[in-house]
């Protein structure tokens, strides 16, 4: 692929804006050697500006997300989008997330420009689980860990029942909850179904990874080959 086409895919301008840094001589090798549309280089050779180029597709991140954004790109709301660099939204092909977390909700979101990858991990027979902290309003009374188990839990406005999802309980008011499916406000329903209420919900694991503890709110990066392993199997 020609070099302005590959730039401005991965969101550093038109093909106009991209050819015009090319001309002043912004895009060159690791050794400073100024690249022309015909050179033919390695990825990871290239510079702009003396700056690693973003890497190319597939691309998959992991973020660590905050209290108050949202997974959607509704402009009306400040999106997850906003905490990654500005050129990632003019991307081609562009970064979506893998499932969502409610606007309240923190911790673990994977975002992939992978549609094969997008579409194998948000299928219903996906065989990833997703591990969230809950915060309760209320102390746990002993049985919500069997009614999540049963298997027959309906909640309001489903048709079909919750596949059995595994809770741990980790202090009066704090639970571990594993689901093995992903349904609309999932873990506050089924806490409001027991008649408690989640003040606080955080996913801290997706597949056999958990959220990397370095990572702070609203940090993002690359997710590594083994990590993806961790994730999605091979
Ligand atoms: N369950 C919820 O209630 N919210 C989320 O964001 C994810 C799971």
């Amino acid at each position: 692929m020609r070099l302005d086409r590959r730039l401005s895919n991965l969101g550093y301008g038109s093909r106009k804006e991209v050819q015009r840094m090319i001309r002043l001589g912004e895009v060159t090798t690791a050794s400073g050697e100024v690249l022309n549309d015909k050179s033919s280089v390695e990825h990871d050779e290239i510079r702009v500006d003396g700056e690693l180029l973003d890497p190319p597709s597939p691309l998959l991140i992991v973020l660590n997300k905050p209290a108050g954004y949202v997974c959607s790109t509704d402009e009306r709301e400040t999106t997850v989008y906003e905490l990654l660099p500005e050129r990632f939204a003019e991307r081609k092909p562009g970064l979506n997330s893998i499932g969502r977390l409610d606007k309240e909700t923190t911790g673990m979101l994977l975002l992939t420009d992978d549609g094969q990858q997008l579409h194998r991990a948000i299928h219903p027979k996906s065989k990833l689980d997703k591990v969230y902290h809950a915060v309760l309003d209320r102390p746990l009374n002993g049985t919500e860990g069997a009614t999540f188990a049963s298997g027959e839990m309906l909640l309001d406005s489903d048709n079909k029942p919750l596949l059995p999802a595994t809770m741990e309980v980790l202090g009066e008011n704090e639970a571990l909850v594993t689901l093995h499916e992903g349904r609309y406000h999932q873990v506050r329903r089924m806490f409001a179904a027991v008649g408690n209420h989640v003040n606080e919900l955080r996913r801290v694991k997706i597949g056999n990874w958990a959220l990397p503890e370095d990572l702070e709110e609203g940090q993002w990066r690359i997710v590594s080959e083994e990590e993806r392993v961790l994730l999605f199997g091979k």
